[in-house]
């Protein structure tokens, strides 16, 4: 459930006409719920009621500031991948206590930024890395919190370029080497093992992957108890799919995901940590363009779009599916017609949908994608040198521009210009 629904006509986030915002902010934009994105995250903190946990989110799927305020003042700790988004992290409230780096390639200037302004651990992902963060927090005299991420060869059933728990993918040590791996970590003075990490890909719409990496996760935990090593923490990744339309696909509830953790995991008196990031901002955000022409091509019609794979990368990366819908709700029983919905940039590949059936629409008419908050924003450039896609925040009848808009002197006074030119 989000909050962008048709309010006498208007497509609305929450109680603010999209319309409105666009005639303000200039299209295209994305546009995110507070209300949505704070649901989606305590439906992850009720689905572990009751067990010891810290829903952790992957700010990687959407990390405007005003985003992870929202949600750390709701309580979310974060997982982050690079220094930036550390000091995101940081600079959004969030304790240390409550961040966990992930990532198979951290630096060490990473690492000791992260010692320094506090980290609830590292999940590791290889020895060498091991031995790097081993000697970085030796030679600043502290002891990092560690847990080493697992690659359980489990085929989660989503897209290849985001599969992350198969033996093929960069991702983890095997899960056949883990006890020689946990004996290695305990012999560094500079770590200390408090758990066990696994993410195995993402957009996952079926617990059963889930459920037998979690399996072998606890038999791992038992193994790793036997050897002595204390194992206190489950870090179980993120992944848990999201309607991407709105009519067939049904993907398990983060209740369903919860009662599946405890019953696999529950008995082994661990606290869990989950990182989701897709199904909390997911559906909390939409891409809002505006249609520039309506092109008559030979056999086919193209609505060309302000907002391009510059500005919404997904299509174009992934072949993934966003429903795009009138911000205008067309009149019920309007005979739709098939488009090729594409953007302005310079390669057939900027094209977002073939042969969608729409209502009909002209210049100027204002369209909506939706399920576009995660993966969306984060991922946009300045290819063609298009202004990098600015950021609008609802919260009930209020609205705030997050990111604005860069202007072209801006993007040009970027750039420097070397003296012997
Ligand atoms: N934890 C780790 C270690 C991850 O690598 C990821 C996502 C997450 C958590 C969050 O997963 P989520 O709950 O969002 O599925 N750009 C792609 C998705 C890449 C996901 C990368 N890792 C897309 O647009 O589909």
């Amino acid at each position: 459930m989000d909050h962008f629904l048709y309010k006498d006509g208007a497509l609305c986030a929450e109680n603010v006409p999209v319309a409105e915002i666009a005639a303000q902010v200039g299209t295209p934009f994305y546009c995110y719920s507070t209300a949505t994105l704070l649901r989606h995250f305590r439906l992850f903190d009720e689905a572990l009621a009751g067990i010891d946990h810290v829903v952790c989110y992957a700010m990687k799927a959407a990390s405007n500031q005003a985003i992870l305020t929202t949600l750390a003042q709701a309580g979310a700790g974060m997982d982050v991948v690079s220094g930036g988004e550390y000091a995101r992290a940081i600079a959004a409230g969030v304790p240390g206590e409550k961040i966990v780096f992930s990532g198979v390639g951290k630096t060490r200037e990473e690492m000791r930024a992260a010692l320094a302004g506090g980290i609830r651990q590292f999940n590791l992902e290889s020895e060498p890395e091991m031995e790097v963060l081993n000697e970085v927090a030796t030679a600043m005299g502290v002891v990092a919190p560690v847990t080493v991420r697992v690659n359980p060869d489990v085929d989660a059933k989503t897209h290849a370029k985001i599969a992350t728990g198969k033996s093929e993918n960069k991702f983890g040590i095997p899960i056949a080497r883990a006890r020689a791996v946990y004996a290695h970590a305990a012999r560094l003075p500079g770590l200390k093992v408090v758990g066990i990490d696994v993410h195995i890909g993402s957009q996952l719409t079926d617990l059963e992957p889930f459920r037998q990496a979690y399996r072998k996760v606890a038999d791992l935990t038992r193994a790793l108890r036997t050897d002595g090593h204390v194992i206190d923490r489950l870090d179980l990744g993120g992944g848990l799919g999201i309607p991407y339309t709105r009519s067939n696909e049904a993907p398990p509830l983060p209740a369903e995901y919860g009662a599946m953790i405890r019953e696999e995991l529950g008995d082994l008196g661990c606290e869990i940590e989950i990182e989701p990031g897709r199904l909390i901002a997911g559906n909390a955000g939409i891409m809002v363009s505006k249609v520039i022409y309506m092109k008559s091509g030979e056999g086919r019609d193209f609505l060309i779009l302000d907002g391009a794979m510059n500005d919404l990368v997904r299509p174009a990366m992934y072949e993934a599916h966003h429903d795009i819908i009138p911000v205008i709700e067309p009149d019920a029983g309007v005979e739709q017609r098939p488009y090729d919905i594409v953007g302005p940039v310079c390669e057939s590949g900027d094209t977002f949908a073939k042969q969608r059936m729409m209502p009909p629409l002209v210049a100027g008419d204002l369209v909506a994608f939706r399920s576009a908050g995660a993966y969306g924003a984060v991922m946009a450039s300045e290819y063609n040198t298009r202004p990098l896609v600015p950021e609008v925040l609802v919260h009930e009848d209020q609205f705030a521009v997050i990111r604005a808009r860069p202007t072209f002197d801006e993007m040009i006074n970027r750039d420097t210009i070397p003296a012997w030119l």
